[in-house]
């Protein structure tokens, strides 16, 4: 008989939430991906660990590297990879949310990568299919792997999570990068800082475990890593800020605000960026600091420790 198995290190069917996370599991993940960066950085990248599985990414929302980066990712790994995207699904005749995951479902996918506008939604899908379910980012709820992504962007450059002073700017209020990123740092042991005006901070964000900054020169003083987040325009219903001028004045990241962060701390954008926005082209672009292209190769690593590990390997018993 043929028994499927889960390495007991990560023993979850689904990824939705890294609340839901403990340190172990966040370092199995890592570790699992670590590996996978040497073998992306070879010419021969294909590998046949998910030989004869199907992934189908479901994207109810644009996305460029995200999604990009998944369908790399089960590339890379020997899977079946698919590609649905609303603007070319039945979604747009009517179809519910259950309907197309009862129906993708009854196609026997081994795993669907799924982003969704609504918080809340991947969960409810994957109640609903026999796959395993990862968010791919959901609302302003939880974005996984972009926080895997990043946490390994740091460990690899900083040796280190525990005990780094991470500060996260901007819009906060509609960011799930942010609430993954502030989780994950917590359960590892960094020490969180947002930096926003009230007006983009969630209420009661400190309960979250975060010092909670309006002021880019207290945010950012000493801290090792200055992660920006871009102004989420799509998710805001009337105006948050002034203009983005103004916001760019005293949100945005440029060298006089950096000066008073640690001498070499790391810069970080989940992207995409809006340069003269959130963030000045002169520190986006400066090889020293900024790693924001590594968090974009790294994220295919990450996502590939993720497809691997909520993939039982088959194993052959009596
Ligand atoms: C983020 C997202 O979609 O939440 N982007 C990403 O996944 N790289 C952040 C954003 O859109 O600003």
């Amino acid at each position: 008989m043929n028994r499927p198995t889960r390495p007991p290190a990560f023993d979850r069917r689904h990824l939705l939430a890294i609340a839901d996370l403990d340190p172990a599991e966040i370092a199995v993940l890592l570790d699992r991906a670590d590996g996978y960066v040497d073998v992306n950085r070879q010419p021969e990248k294909k590998s046949a660990r998910l030989r004869g599985r199907t992934v189908i990414n479901l994207f109810f929302e644009n996305s460029t590297r995200t999604r990009t980066s998944f369908e790399l990712a089960g590339k890379r790994l020997g899977a079946d990879t698919i590609n649905m995207s609303v603007g070319s699904s039945s979604i747009k005749k009517g179809e519910t949310l259950i309907d197309t995951a009862m129906t993708l479902n009854a196609m026997h996918p081994d795993v669907l990568v799924v982003r969704h506008p609504e918080s809340g939604a991947v969960k409810l899908l994957s109640e609903k299919v026999e796959a395993a379910v990862i968010n791919a980012g959901d609302g302003s709820h939880e974005h996984p792997t972009q926080a895997l992504l990043d946490a390994l962007t740091i460990r690899r450059r900083c040796g280190r999570l525990d005990g780094l002073v991470v500060a996260i700017c901007g819009d906060i209020l509609h960011s799930r990068v942010a609430r993954s990123n502030i989780h994950l740092l917590n359960i590892m042991g960094a020490s969180v800082r947002v930096v926003a005006p009230p007006t983009l901070l969630p209420m009661a964000i400190e309960r979250l475990g975060v010092e909670v900054h309006h002021d880019m020169k207290s945010g950012l003083a000493e801290a090792d890593i200055v992660m920006m987040l871009r102004l989420q325009l799509e998710r805001m219903q009337g105006s948050y800020v002034p203009s983005t001028r103004e916001y760019f004045r005293f949100y945005g990241l440029d060298s006089e605000k950096l000066a008073v962060a640690k001498p070499g701390a790391l810069i970080m954008h989940p992207g995409p960026m809006n340069r003269g926005v959130e963030i000045d082209s002169a520190v986006a672009d400066d090889i020293d600091r900024s790693v924001i292209l590594d968090q974009v190769e790294l994220g295919v690593a990450v996502r590939m420790a993720c497809l691997d590990l909520l993939t039982p390997k088959i194993e052959a018993t009596e």
